[in-house]
């Protein structure tokens, strides 16, 4: 029988028999999974003027990773790494999109990116840079939030970028 699981740091729902092993939207661990008559958001009430520059960075970070991998997956010559970019490009949108509605904005859009490489070794060179980067933002975000669930919530995708950095060391090794 189809559960309906969802994410409590995308928002998004997932139909299937069981809880998957991560949110196949925005790669969260499956404990941000539950039952969606159990459901709960983290979304703080209210956010500070802190916090809410940190999310704004965290938006463009995002945005322009996302466009990063759309741009990777578009040159990679090579077709499985090419799928495989394509994948990280929609993660990182929806992290994006995610952020955003954290303060019910729009996200905005930002130039694409064109200097990724047709060699999927130097896109995953350059992928590894920016998901360290990003690591290093979040885990910081993450202590100066005064809101609980937004100190989980940078935690959270700073537990999914450490596994695209995981991917990037298998691939450069
Ligand atoms: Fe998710
Ligand atoms: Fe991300």
């Amino acid at each position: 029988m189809l559960i309906a699981y969802r994410c409590r740091v995308c928002g998004e729902t997932y139909l299937g028999e069981e809880k998957p092993k991560d949110c196949p939207y925005c790669g969260a661990d499956k404990i941000y999974l539950q039952q969606v008559e159990e459901y709960d958001r983290l979304k703080p009430d209210s956010i500070s003027k802190k916090s809410e520059g940190n999310i704004r960075k965290a938006i463009n970070l995002e945005i322009d990773n996302a466009k990063f991998y759309v741009c990777a997956s578009k040159k990679t010559k090579d077709e499985k790494e090419s799928a495989i970019f394509k994948r990280l490009a929609k993660i990182e949108a929806e992290h994006a999109e995610a952020l955003a509605e954290l303060l019910e904005i729009e996200e905005k859009d930002i130039p694409d990116y064109k200097e990724c490489s047709e060699d999927a070794i130097e896109n995953y060179q350059e992928s590894h840079n920016r998901e360290e980067r990003a690591i290093g933002h979040y885990k910081k975000f993450a202590t100066e939030a005064e809101e609980k669930d937004l100190e989980v919530f940078f935690n959270a995708i700073a537990k999914i970028e450490s596994d695209h950095l995981e991917l990037s060391e298998s691939k450069l090794s």
